[in-house]
C-alpha cells in the first residue's frame, strides 16, 4: 500500500472510496458540513434516521453517494469524544480498513485524521491511520491462493496535504514495511520458516540496503565459542540452528549501538517435556521475537536512522529426539554459568542466555532489549493488549513504555526485583531453567538478567501481543512499532 497527499477538496475528489470519521455526540465540523451540503443533506438524514455509525469501529458503506465524486463513502464511528484516545482511534481505523479491504475499492482518500483525538497532533493521526489501513489490507497468501473472486487490495491511499504530512507518510511506509515483514515471518509455517529461512531472509534484506550488513554464525562456529545453551535447545532438531546478526550503520563508527535480541524458536514442541497436542500448531509463532527484530531493522534501514543498531536473532527449533537435551542436564552457557534443565519447554531463556551474553560481550551496546514469546504466564497476566516489560533500569522502562504509548503498541511493566531470584536456585548448577508457578514471566526474566549483568537491558515478553488468535489468526507485527519508536527516540542522542 502506498500513501500520497492531495489538495483536492474531498467532495470533488475522484476515488474509489472516501473514508470519513464520525464522533458521537458532537456537532458536524467544517469537513462534515461540506460533505453534507454536497450530498444534499445525506448526513443530516442519516442522523435523523439514527443510521449514522457512531460507536467505535462501526461502519456504514454507501455506494455512489450523489453529489460526491467518489464511488463509495465509508462512514466510520469513532465513539464518544471523551473516550477518543489514540488506542480507540487506531481500533476504529483498523475496522474501517477491514471494510475497505472487503470492498471493490483499489484506492481511497482518508479523512480519519480530521477527527479530534486527545493529545494527538495531525501527523500522528495521519501516521496511525496509514498504519491501520495497511494492517487491515493484509491477507495471508504465502501458501493459500487468495480467492479469484476476492476483493482487490487497496494500492494507494491519499490524505489531505498539510504540514509535514508527506514526511509522516514516508515514515509510515517504512514502518508498515517492517511490520509487514514481521507478520509474514510470523505467519509462515514452520516447515518453511526454519532457522536457515530466517537467516536467508536477513541476508536478502541486508542485500537491499547499503548500510545494512549481516553475519551468520553456524553450528560449528557457535560450538567453537561455547554457545552450549543455545545449541542444547537445537540439538534435537534436523533443522540446524543459526545466530543471525543484522547491523545497521547509520551513526558514527565509534557510536555504541542499540541492540535488539530476538527469540527465534521456529517451532516449539516443548522438546522432551513435550507440549499437549491441542493448539501445538500455534507454536510456529514462537519466532515472533526474531521476526520483530528483523522487521524493526528493515524499518530502520528504510528510515535511514542516524544511529547504529544491531539486531541479533537466536534461531532454533525445539524438538524431542534421541539427541535432544533433557530434564536433568546441566548446560555450561557461553558466559561460563551453568543451567540445570528442569523443563525442556523453557527453551526460550536457554537460547537467550547465550544470545544476550554474546551481544553484550561482542557488540558492547549502549542499551539492549530482548523480545520473546517467552511465557504463557505473560498471556495470563496481561492478555493480548500489552507486551510485558521487565527491567531493573527505571529509565529504560520509562523509555519503552513511552515508546509503546506513542506507537499505539503498548507495554506494561512487571517488577524484576531480586526477591524472585531465589526461585531459580538449585544445588546442581548456578541456576535452573524453571521458577515454579508463581510469577512465571518474572522468573524467566530473572534468568535472563543473570546474562545481562553490566548491561543497560530490558526484556519484552510478547507471548500475548505477538499474535491474534481469531478472525483471522495472524501475527500482529508487534512490537515493531514500539521498537522503532524507541530507536527513533535515540536518533538525536
Ligand atoms: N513459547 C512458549 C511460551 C508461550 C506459551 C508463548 C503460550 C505463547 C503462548 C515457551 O517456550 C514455553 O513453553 N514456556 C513455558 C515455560 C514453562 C515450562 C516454565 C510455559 O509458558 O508454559
Ligand atoms: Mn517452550
Ligand atoms: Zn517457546
Amino acid at each position: 500500500m502506498q500513501f500520497t497527499t492531495t489538495r483536492e477538496q474531498a467532495s470533488k475528489l475522484e476515488c474509489d472510496c472516501l473514508i470519513v470519521g464520525l464522533v458521537q455526540d458532537q456537532p458536524m465540523d467544517e469537513n462534515l458540513k461540506a460533505l453534507d451540503e454536497a450530498t444534499g443533506g445525506l448526513l443530516e438524514r442519516l442522523q435523523t434516521d439514527k443510521e449514522l455509525p457512531l460507536k467505535t469501529g462501526k461502519t456504514l458503506m454507501l455506494h455512489a453517494p450523489s453529489g460526491l465524486a467518489t464511488a463509495r463513502l465509508l462512514l466510520v464511528g469513532m465513539g464518544k469524544a471523551e473516550k477518543l484516545d489514540g488506542i480507540a482511534y487506531v481500533k476504529a481505523a483498523q475496522s474501517a480498513g477491514k471494510v475497505l479491504r472487503q470492498s471493490g475499492a483499489k484506492n481511497a482518500h482518508c479523512l480519519l485524521a480530521e477527527v479530534p483525538v486527545s493529545d494527538r497532533n495531525p501527523t500522528w493521526k495521519v501516521h496511525q491511520a496509514a498504519l491501520a489501513l495497511a494492517h487491515s489490507d493484509y491477507i495471508y497468501s504465502a501458501t493459500k491462493k487468495v480467492a479469484d473472486d476476492a476483493a482487490p487490495a487497496t494500492d494507494t491511499v491519499s490524505f489531505p496535504d498539510g504540514d509535514n504530512v508527506e514526511q509522516a507518510l514516508a515514515r509510515s511506509e517504512a514502518i508498515a514495511a517492517g511490520i509487514q515483514r514481521c507478520r509474514d515471518l510470523g505467519d509462515a509455517p514452520p516447515n518453511i520458516c526454519t532457522p536457515i529461512y530466517l537467516a536467508e531472509t536477513a541476508e536478502k534484506i541486508a542485500a537491499e540496503h547499503a548500510d545494512l550488513s549481516v553475519e551468520i554464525l553456524e553450528e560449528n562456529q557457535m560450538k567453537e565459542i561455547g554457545m552450549h545453551s543455545l545449541l542444547a535447545v537445537g540439538q534435537g532438531s534436523a533443522n540446524p540452528p543459526r545466530l543471525i546478526r543484522l547491523s545497521w550503520k547509520g551513526g558514527k563508527d565509534d557510536d555504541a549501538p542499540l541492540a535488539l535480541v530476538g527469540k527465534g524458536v521456529t517451532f516449539d514442541t516443548g522438546g522432551i517435556s513435550i507440549k499437549p497436542r491441542d493448539l501445538m500448531e500455534q507454536m510456529k509463532f514462537d519466532m515472533c521475537g526474531a521476526a520483530s527484530v528483523i522487521g524493526a531493522l528493515e524499518a530502520v534501514a528504510r528510515l535511514k536512522l542516524p544511529i547504529n543498531v544491531e539486531g541479533v536473532v537466536a534461531a532454533v527449533e525445539n524438538m524431542p529426539d534421541g539427541k535432544a537435551y533433557r530434564p536433568g542436564d546441566v548446560i555450561t552457557t557461553l558466559s561460563g554459568k551453568t543451567i540445570e534443565v528442569h523443563n525442556t519447554d523453557a527453551e526460550g531463556r536457554m537460547i537467550l542466555a547465550d544470545a544476550i551474553y554474546w551481544t553484550g560481550r561482542e557488540l558492547k551496546p549502549a542499551a539492549m532489549v530482548d523480545i520473546a514469546t517467552l511465557t504463557g504466564a505473560c498471556v495470563v497476566a496481561l492478555g493480548h493488549h500489552a507486551s510485558g516489560i521487565m527491567t531493573q533500569n527505571d529509565d529504560l522502562a520509562g523509555e519503552l513504555l513511552a515508546a509503546g504509548l506513542e506507537a499505539a503498541d503498548r507495554g506494561w511493566r512487571l517488577p524484576l526485583w531480586d526477591d524472585y531470584q531465589e526461585q531459580i536456585e538449585t544445588p546442581f548448577a548456578d541456576m535452573k531453567n524453571l521458577g515454579g508457578m508463581p510469577a512465571g514471566s518474572i522468573t524467566a526474566a530473572c534468568l535472563l538478567a543473570r546474562f545481562a549483568e553490566g548491561q543497560r537491558w530490558a526484556h519484552i515478553d510478547i507471548a500475548g501481543s505477538a499474535w491474534r488468535w481469531g478472525k483471522p489468526e495472524s501475527a500482529t507485527g508487534r512490537p515493531v512499532g514500539m521498537l522503532v519508536q524507541w530507536l527513533e527516540g535515540h536518533a538525536g542522542d
